[in-house]
């Protein structure tokens, strides 16, 4: 017996994933009529209208999205909430950009009013994108994180974040210190890791900001509180890999330096690996971490192009993710548009039908959460956005003369952006309508 009151349904065409498209030709299902009927916040049953509407309690209600076509959420696997105030700045690099616009950005965080009123624009900017889960960089004061699941809590999102660590090579404003910043660590774990919907994630901002001992206690952390996660930046930009180089000259290569500190897990995603040779792809492979792609943001500030064939050679899990500040979009359908791009310049090639994947199961699958989100699978939480094929003139256009589905996702990955996201929806509930 349920209570048929908690019991929804929405009638749209249905998208969704159960293996990854490049290793397996069964890796999607396609419902042109679909019906998608979630009860208490989780997938009761995705499949044909035709077949389940009879099954309905009576009185349930049904949305009715035909034409339009419905996913589950997008997943931004590495994007920093208190740069959205700074997308979009100039500068030469990496390097430059971190000290004229970062860094100066990041300082405001230590008024927690500041965080909670930048969090609240920051979860809106994702569900008008359509992205229902995201690896979220704080800042190094607690209070960021504080702030930023409070936000997220409020709406009812499965969000992973974590409070920045960084001891070293940053203005004194953002420094913390080895031990405070492990003490105020382990803290944030045991407040908000698994309260609610709420992951946490261990945050060393990348090797040049950490000391020895700094990275030497987020490994140890790594390795005490095995279900958190670990994010970090690896071999990003050309002149940040040469300082790497100089401040760690025992390690074998840049991501070498976090695998001697433990930081290689399940659950550890590495944000970029433009820069990393077949040692360090099995590395990431052998251990199950995982590698977040960032196409806008690599283009922006010429760090360079990932290479998706040799991470494919090495079995690599992988996610795309924005990147916000330095990515130029919150849109994960803006992403694929650039990873297509970026794709296309290594001689390699990405069908939409993939692009979707590594946004949605693929994603979930870098992060270890595929038995809950990234699919309709039934019992999955009901996390997911409804495509509008004809949001734009230009779309509906293109999209009416599509002959497949591979060529509507297609033209929804390279021409859509928030206005092709029709509604978003978090366990069931309508968290964004356009
Ligand atoms: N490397 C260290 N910090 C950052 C950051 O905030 N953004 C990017 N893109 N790379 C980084
Ligand atoms: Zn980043």
């Amino acid at each position: 017996m349920h209570n048929t009151s908690t019991v929804q349904a929405w009638r749209a065409g249905l998208l969704t994933f159960h293996a990854d498209p490049a290793f397996s030709e069964n890796a999607h299902s396609w419902i042109e009529d679909g019906l998608l009927i979630v009860a208490d916040g989780k997938v009761q049953a995705a499949g044909d209208w035709s077949t389940l509407h009879a099954s309905l309690p009576p009185g349930t209600p049904v949305t009715d999205w035909r034409g339009k076509i419905i996913t589950a959420g997008f997943i931004d696997a590495h994007v920093h909430y208190p740069q959205t105030d700074m997308i979009a700045s100039p500068a030469p690099g990496l390097l430059p950009w971190l000290e004229q616009y970062t860094f100066p950005t990041e300082r405001a965080f230590a008024d927690p009013a500041h965080a909670a009123q930048v969090a609240e624009f920051f979860l809106d900017e994702l569900l008008r994108v359509g992205t229902t889960t995201a690896l979220v960089y704080c800042t190094v004061h607690p209070q960021s994180v504080d702030a930023f699941f409070t936000a997220s809590e409020a709406r009812g999102l499965r969000m992973i974040a974590g409070k920045v660590l960084m001891d070293r090579h940053c203005p004194d404003f953002l420094c913390d210190t080895a031990e405070q910043g492990a003490r105020d660590t382990e803290e944030l774990i045991r407040r908000w890791h698994k309260h609610e919907r709420s992951l946490y994630a261990i945050t060393p901002r990348f090797a040049p900001t950490s000391t020895e001992e700094q990275m030497h206690l987020a490994g140890e952390l790594a390795r005490r509180y095995q279900d958190t996660y670990l994010q970090t930046h690896v071999s990003e930009n050309e002149d940040e890999c040469k300082w790497v180089k100089a401040l760690y000259p025992q390690a074998r290569s840049y991501l070498d330096v976090y695998d001697r500190y433990g930081m290689l897990r399940p659950r550890a995603v590495f944000g970029h690996c433009i820069w990393l040779d077949d040692e360090d792809r099995a590395r990431i492979a052998a251990t199950q971490s995982a590698a977040a792609v960032c196409p806008t943001s690599n283009l922006f500030l010429g760090s360079g192009l990932f290479d998706f064939e040799e991470a494919d050679r090495a079995g690599m899990r992988m996610a795309l993710a924005t990147d916000v500040g330095a990515g130029t979009s919150f849109s994960m359908l803006q992403t694929m548009n650039e990873a297509y791009k970026v794709a296309r310049l290594k001689g390699s090639y990405l069908p939409a039908l993939r692009m979707f994947y590594l946004a949605t199961l693929g994603a979930a699958r870098s992060l270890h959460l595929d038995d809950r989100i990234g699919s309709l699978a039934a019992g999955n939480e009901a996390d997911f956005v409804v495509l509008d094929p004809r949001a734009t003139p230009l779309l509906a256009r293109r999209t009416e003369r599509a002959d497949s589905l591979e060529e509507v996702l297609f033209a929804l990955a390279l021409l859509g952006d928030d206005r092709a996201i029709a509604a978003t929806y978090s366990g069931g509930r309508q968290v964004h309508v356009r």
